[in-house]
């Protein structure tokens, strides 16, 4: 074969420079200087040469952004950096919070030096540089660790595959973080698209991210309008820049891009203009966004302020109100809780809130049923606030028609036909029935919950064959379930038998603050369930407790005291207690992750540089039941040594003490065996 020639080495180089111009003039700068067929002359010319000189082909060739092999599974990659979250603020009094905590962490009564970002909606990543070729890109996963897309991110036109040769040898490891999104025109002709080809369409440009992203077969992720905009790098402090705002400079500078919206601002003033700003522009960008994050800007300061948990002190997200939508209500229904709490549900013809369709929301109760006088086939404003169930906050009465009635509360339980009461004082409505079925259904959800005695496999179905087959009537009748009874239920075979009857096995030994969770007793959610149990430490105190001592637990009130006092005392509960001790149930005591925790019973000490702050490795190690001391013993089991440890590591190795760095600490975390 004939050996390319300098001619066509030099060609070679001015195409790949080209198109990766035209690349960036398109994606990154919204501003293409060649028509599309001109583009696709220069492609297919760098096809050509590389079809015939296949070693001249490198990594970062712009040919080399498909044709990856299809794979089977993503392998897990550790972040070096944890990816954090961020801590949220919903009002200008929180921010201002925020801010005077920034301003007491450094000690400072000045204004801050901010960065207002608008907060993108899509699947955060992050894309590893080194000496300067783009090596490595994951999801953020649980923050600790995350999926390995690096053959999908490659596909984006917005993720360069290499950087500038200054910025290679100046950062020999340069990890970029950012936002994978959709945009909404393109989320909108991207399902034109799949409808056209019969394909079922995506929920939302963030659902349509995170799908084209984590596919198996890297051309579908090529074939889908993917753009990748950074925001940040691993490190708080990169040699030689000084602020947030330069690392966003040399990125831009390197080819990524970056929001033109993230805009540097001073103290609590600056940060709620920039925040009225981004509100009212939110309706008018192609993007969908969630709220604002603010970032101090200088990294001397941020090192200061390190981090709590896992969010950092410096940066906030502060997150626009709820979302509100119209549409047309189709029938109002009744729901029955497994409380016997009866609430007015309106079915919805579906809308799009704040990137979900809602088909259903919550009138909550009469007063509010009456308030509003919502009636079928009345146009109504709804509102989603973050997770919480929808709810109806407006009825447009000039569209409603002339022969409506209003609705009111039935008088018996749309399920039992028992009656329904409303107690003096409270705005509920009841079924007094307790041997409601609809209740029972909802109690035994909850008593299988993940967070209660989680059953995996008592879903929807099942749940409700066994109270049709009297099987179970109350919660407690699981534990003497038996295969004989479980193998005539509809879709029920022998595994599947066997299974549900080792998951209610394992449950026996559920953990006292999911025990008491697990009972459905009203106000006593998982915080308060915890509160408890770490509190009593066994069932028979928290049994036993009068009402006094109840309340005087921190974040026990009056009305969950009083809720604990009556569940107690009711006949009905107290035979399910005794029969769950007779169907095996063990009532543990109480254990803290002090003594459970894959650390407890360990001493570390800290030294040295680590790749955070110290505060994050002390809550690291004190999350899963170690203890930190300040100062090496004989009592030492292990030193966690980072860079430059001086005399506490030399003690360590004389006295023989363990020594262990970041990984090693994270091997123990992750050893299942200690
Ligand atoms: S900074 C420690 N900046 O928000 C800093 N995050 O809760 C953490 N996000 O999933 C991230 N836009 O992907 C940062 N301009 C922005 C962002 C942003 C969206 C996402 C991020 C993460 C979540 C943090």
């Amino acid at each position: 074969m004939a050996a390319p020639d300098k001619k066509m080495l030099a060609e070679l180089t001015k195409l790949r420079t080209e198109i990766n111009r035209h690349n960036r003039l398109y994606y990154v700068d919204d501003n293409p200087a060649i028509p599309d067929a001109e583009y696709d002359r220069l492609f297919d010319r760098l096809l050509e040469i590389e079809r015939q000189f296949p070693e001249l082909v490198t990594p970062d060739s712009p040919s080399q952004r498909v044709g990856a092999p299809v794979s089977k599974k993503f392998e897990t990659v550790q972040h070096r950096v944890p990816m954090l979250s961020l801590q949220k603020v919903t009002s200008e009094d929180e921010f201002e919070q925020f801010d005077r905590r920034v301003r007491e962490g450094l000690e400072t009564t000045g204004e801050i030096e901010y960065v207002t970002e608008p907060k993108l909606d899509g699947l955060a990543v992050e894309l590893v540089y080194e000496q300067g070729l783009f090596v490595l890109g994951s999801t953020r996963g649980d923050g600790k660790s995350g999926e390995n897309i690096t053959v999908n991110l490659r596909t984006l036109e917005t993720v360069p595959l290499s950087l500038s040769e200054e910025t290679a040898k100046r950062y020999p490891l340069l990890e970029v973080r950012g936002e994978v999104i959709i945009r909404k025109s393109a989320f909108a002709r991207l399902n034109d698209t799949l409808e056209a080809d019969n394909l079922p369409p995506l929920a939302n440009p963030r659902n349509a991210a995170a799908g084209s992203l984590r596919q198996l077969d890297s051309s579908v992720t090529a074939s889908r309008p993917l753009m990748f905009y950074a925001y940040g790098i691993s490190d708080t402090d990169p040699e030689s820049l000084d602020r947030h705002q330069r690392v966003m400079e040399l990125l831009r500078h390197e080819g990524f891009l970056i929001n033109d919206l993230i805009a540097p601002t001073t103290g609590t003033e600056g940060v709620g203009r920039a925040f009225e700003t981004l509100q009212s522009a939110r309706e008018q960008l192609d993007y969908e966004i969630d709220g604002m994050v603010v970032k101090v800007d200088r990294f001397a300061q941020q090192t200061i302020l390190g981090q709590i948990s896992r969010a950092p002190r410096w940066a906030v997200a502060w997150k626009f109100a709820a979302e509100t939508a119209q549409t047309v209500v189709e029938q109002i229904e009744f729901s029955v809780g497994r409380t016997g709490v009866i609430t007015p549900v309106v079915q919805l013809e579906p809308v799009r809130v704040s990137g979900v369709t809602v088909t259903h929301a919550s009138l909550h109760n009469e007063d509010e049923l009456r308030r509003l006088d919502v009636r079928p086939g009345d146009t109504v404003t709804v509102r989603r606030a973050g997770d919480v169930i929808p709810e109806v906050v407006d009825v447009d009465k000039a569209k409603r028609s002339t022969n409506t009635k209003a609705v009111k509360m039935p008088i018996q339980c749309p399920s039992c036909r028992g009656s329904i009461t409303r107690t003096e004082g409270e705005a509920a409505h009841r079924c007094l029935n307790p041997a409601c079925l609809a209740q029972l259904e909802r109690r035994l959800f909850h008593f299988a919950s993940k967070s209660g005695f989680d059953i995996e496999g008592l879903g929807g179905k099942l749940a409700r064959q066994l109270i049709d087959k009297e099987l179970v009537r109350n919660p407690a009748d699981l534990f003497f379930l038996t295969k004989e009874q479980l193998l005539p239920l509809d879709l029920m075979a022998e595994k599947k038998a066997q299974n549900l009857l080792n998951a209610i096995d394992h449950s026996r030994a559920t953990p006292l603050p999911h025990l008491i969770y697990a009972l459905g007793i009203p106000g006593v959610g998982e915080a308060a369930a915890g509160l408890l149990a770490g509190q009593f430490e066994t069932f028979e105190r928290f049994e036993n407790i009068p009402v006094e001592e109840l309340t005087a637990v921190n974040g026990i009130g009056p009305t969950i005291a009083a809720g604990i006092e009556d569940f107690l005392a009711n006949e009905g509960n107290q035979s399910m207690l005794k029969r769950m001790r007779e169907g095996g149930v063990q009532f543990p005591v109480f254990q803290s992750p002090a003594a459970t925790g894959k650390l407890a019973g360990k001493t570390f000490v800290i030294t040295g540089t680590l790749s955070q702050p110290r505060g994050y490795f002390k809550n690291l190690i004190e999350e899963h039941g170690g203890k930190v001391a300040s100062a090496v013993s004989a009592k030492t089991d292990y030193l966690l040594g980072g860079a430059d440890a001086g005399s506490k590591l030399a003690k360590a190795r004389k006295l023989g003490t363990t020594i262990i760095d970041e990984f090693g600490l994270e091997q123990l975390l992750n050893n299942t065996n200690n």
